[in-house]
């Protein structure tokens, strides 16, 4: 019960990871308000009464306000926001377009700074702290051919995250990211899928390369994160400040 008491509000919260942040912030006694473009309300109405539903678009301000403000209203304010909603594309340098590049920055890089900072300026109102874990990947440690705008974003939420925890703990607001490293989720079919057609691939064949690569030996479960998000989301993180946290199998190392 590490986040009695705690309300916290999960972006993209109803299927993936999200989805098993979700259930590990309620056993861990937290009220979650999962905020997603659609099946939050469904998710919430499975997981019962200390949950809410909200239908947010992390990629519009007017929608983020309302969400961060609906969540607070309900759980008597904001003690966690997890930025976990993000978008994947992928395609050689020739290929990319700008419409793919626009969605990529506007779900994974604007859809975290801003939410942040909505919740940031109403945990200052609150005065009593809070953390914000934003979810980076190992893609943001270094770049991939084919992967270029996806692996900039989130490079880019790993230097954000490290400003923001600069900016925030004079307030007692932790922030810190998480990078995973390969996780089965509806995510990585559509990984799978593009790999399958750029590299010419079986369908499922990536995956199996990928998984086999990580030196646990297997891709990651959702749940596998679960202990780091809520580790971060508690009193005994106080003192980490700024940081991202491989979650990876022991794929990347800094
Ligand atoms: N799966 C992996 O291998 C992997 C690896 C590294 C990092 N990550 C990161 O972990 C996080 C979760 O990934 P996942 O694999 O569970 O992804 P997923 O695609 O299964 O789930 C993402 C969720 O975000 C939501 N979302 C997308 N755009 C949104 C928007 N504009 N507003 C609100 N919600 C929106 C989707 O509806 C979905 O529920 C992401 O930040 C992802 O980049 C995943």
């Amino acid at each position: 019960m590490r986040l009695a008491g705690k309300t916290a509000l999960i972006t993209g919260g109803a299927r993936g990871i999200g989805l098993a942040f979700v259930e590990a912030y309620l056993r861990e006694g937290a009220k979650v308000a999962i905020a997603d473009l659609t099946g939050a309300q469904e998710a919430a109405a499975r997981l019962g009464d200390r949950t809410i539903g909200l239908t947010m678009d992390v990629t519009d301000q007017a929608s983020i306000d309302a969400g961060v403000k609906a969540a607070a209203d309900w759980g008597g304010g904001i003690d966690i926001l997890l930025n976990n909603a993000a978008v994947f594309d992928l395609a050689p340098i020739v290929d990319i377009t700008r419409e793919s590049y626009d969605r990529i920055f506007a779900v994974n890089v604007a859809g975290t700074l801003f939410p942040l900072q909505a919740v940031a300026r109403l945990m200052i109102a609150q005065g009593r702290g809070g953390k914000i874990i934003n979810m980076a990947s190992q893609a943001g440690r270094r770049g991939e051919a084919l992967v270029a705008v996806y692996c900039a974003s989130k490079a880019a939420v790993i230097s954000l995250t490290q400003s923001a925890g600069l900016d925030l703990i004079r307030h007692g607001i932790n922030v810190n990211g998480i990078a995973p490293g390969v996780v089965d989720t509806p995510m990585w079919d559509q990984v799978d899928a593009l790999f399958a057609k750029y590299e010419g691939k079986p369908l499922g064949q990536k995956k199996r390369e990928v998984g086999a690569a990580v030196p646990y030996g297997r891709m990651g479960r959702p749940e596998d994160m679960t202990g780091a998000a809520v580790f971060l989301a508690s009193a005994e993180a106080d003192y980490i400040v700024a940081q991202t946290l491989n979650v990876d199998g022991g794929n990347w190392m800094s």
